[in-house]
């Protein structure tokens, strides 16, 4: 069916919603819907929202703000507009979104994504507000058309691509919403992971970043009936011809398992970047986060993962501001930072989410605390950031090249350890991985010159 109707999607929060704003936006490409650049020239608007902090929440509802006036002018004009709240905050607050904003149409969450043409049909033809954010017996997964041959609307055929292998979480951290928005543990089956790597790699994609809340808690179905971890299934999707690197993201310490480390020795195609957030180094703070880790037992995992992979790049994630964290717990979180070194690292102020256990903790810290201790750690982290960088001057690196740089004749792509690298190069090298020079290093990225032969 020819495009005849138009869909905008705003994407908040983390990869995971990148990889779901996809696939919605596949499934309604097979009812005609082609992407817009703007609200205004869309037919459906679909906020896909992140719940994680107080701030990425209340975004949403600014947006709507904006969004209710396009509507406003769209109608004005003879045009209908169907809104559509997505994602994580949809899955939370459920029908007080469709209260609090009266421009919403439909509510839906991250489980029934399938769903999403006919609920959009539904919402318009019975000029209904509908609220799905049940979690379905049905596996949303198969139920979503298999992936198409470009990115819907565009002529684009991305060189890396997200693929969710794993979805929700059961280890309820005292500070976070995600088992509650993305519901239990679940692992997809290998052959249908294995089905849409392959799909995505004739469409030209050379990288895959494998996702999941847990994602070395993977345990899905093998095609012989047992249960396959993600070592093995990383090791499966290796034998892809075609598919060049793969990453895999967001770990916990406790899921890194035997034959992971022995993935990190021997497989090739794995990269050596490791997303492994830690949360604090205070042993106090990490019992009152139900992390279920101890400093030391990071400390030993990383330990193991430099000992196999000593060049391995790590990243990480860090809360400030814990209920009842001290200077003292503080400090040891900056004292962990020192002693491993990390190449990246993201860092929050801790946000008290409604409904989670640490929210009730009484002893909270005051917001100036937390502004001074993240200005302090991130100090830290982007000294880190830039030594990392800085290391790689003069070295080559192997690097995947994805995009076209914002100047004409420059472009852009990933060098093994996810840093952003910048070249002047042909068209020609996009979705190729080739040998670089670097010549500069920056806190964010490196530039260099393409060695090719
Ligand atoms: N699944 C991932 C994390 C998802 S959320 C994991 O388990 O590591 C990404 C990061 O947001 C978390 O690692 C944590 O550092 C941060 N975060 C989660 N809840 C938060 C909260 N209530 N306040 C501040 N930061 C939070
Ligand atoms: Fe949230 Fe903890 Fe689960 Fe990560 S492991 S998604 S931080 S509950
Ligand atoms: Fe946000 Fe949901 Fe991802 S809360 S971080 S969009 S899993």
């Amino acid at each position: 069916m020819p495009g005849t109707k138009k869909v905008f999607v705003k994407t908040f929060g983390c990869q995971m919603n990148v990889y779901d704003s996809e696939r919605m936006t596949e499934a309604l490409a097979q009812y005609g819907y082609t992407v817009a650049d703007t609200p205004e020239s869309a037919e459906l608007i679909v906020l896909n929202t992140c719940h994680i902090r107080e701030k990425a929440a209340e975004k949403v509802y600014s947006d709507l703000g904006r969004i209710r006036e396009v509507k406003e002018e769209r109608r004005q004009a003879g045009k209908n507009t169907v809104v559509a709240v997505a994602g994580c905050v949809a899955q939370a607050e459920g029908s007080e979104i469709i209260a609090r904003a009266p421009v919403v149409d439909l509510v839906i969450g991250p489980q029934s994504y399938h769903r999403l043409p006919e609920l959009v049909f539904r919402a318009q033809s019975e000029s209904r507000r509908i609220v799905e954010v049940a979690f379905p017996e049905e596996d949303k997964f198969a139920n979503l058309p298999a992936r198409a041959a470009t990115v819907p609307g565009t002529q684009i055929a991305p060189a890396s691509a997200f693929l969710t292998i794993q979805e929700g979480c059961d280890k309820f951290c005292t500070f976070c919403v995600v088992p509650y928005t993305r519901g239990m543990e679940y692992s997809r089956p290998v052959a249908a992971i294995v089905a849409e790597a392959e799909s995505l790699v004739a469409r030209g994609v050379r990288e895959l970043t494998l996702l999941g809340q847990n994602v070395n808690a993977y345990h899905g179905e093998g095609p012989d009936g047992a249960t396959c971890s993600l070592a093995g299934l990383i090791n499966r999707l290796a034998e892809i011809d075609g598919l060049e690197r793969l990453r895999y993201t967001t770990s916990h310490p406790n899921d890194m398992s035997e034959d992971l480390f022995a993935a990190h020795r021997d497989q090739e195609k794995l990269m050596p970047y490791l997303h492994l957030p830690f949360q604090s180094g205070s042993d106090r703070i990490l019992a009152a986060m139900n992390r279920k880790h101890t400093a030391d037992d990071y400390r030993r995992v990383i330990e193991r993962l430099r000992k196999v992979r000593p060049d391995i790049a790590l990243s990480t994630d860090i809360i400030v501001g814990f209920p009842s964290e001290t200077q003292e717990d503080f400090d040891a979180t900056l004292a962990l930072v020192e002693e491993i070194g990390f190449a990246q690292a993201f860092s929050f102020k801790y946000s008290a989410r409604p409904g989670t256990p640490a929210a009730k903790i009484a002893e909270q810290v005051p917001e100036g605390v937390k502004t001074e201790r993240l200005h302090r750690l991130q100090e830290r982290l982007e000294a880190q950031a830039s030594r990392f960088n800085e290391g790689c001057v003069g070295k080559i690196v192997q690097v995947l090249f994805e995009r076209p740089g914002r100047q004409a004749g420059q472009l852009v792509g990933r060098s093994p350890y996810l840093q952003p690298v910048h070249v002047e190069g042909a068209p020609e090298y996009l979705g190729r991985v080739i040998p670089v020079e670097i010549s500069a290093a920056g806190m964010k990225s490196l530039s260099g010159v393409i060695r090719a032969a």
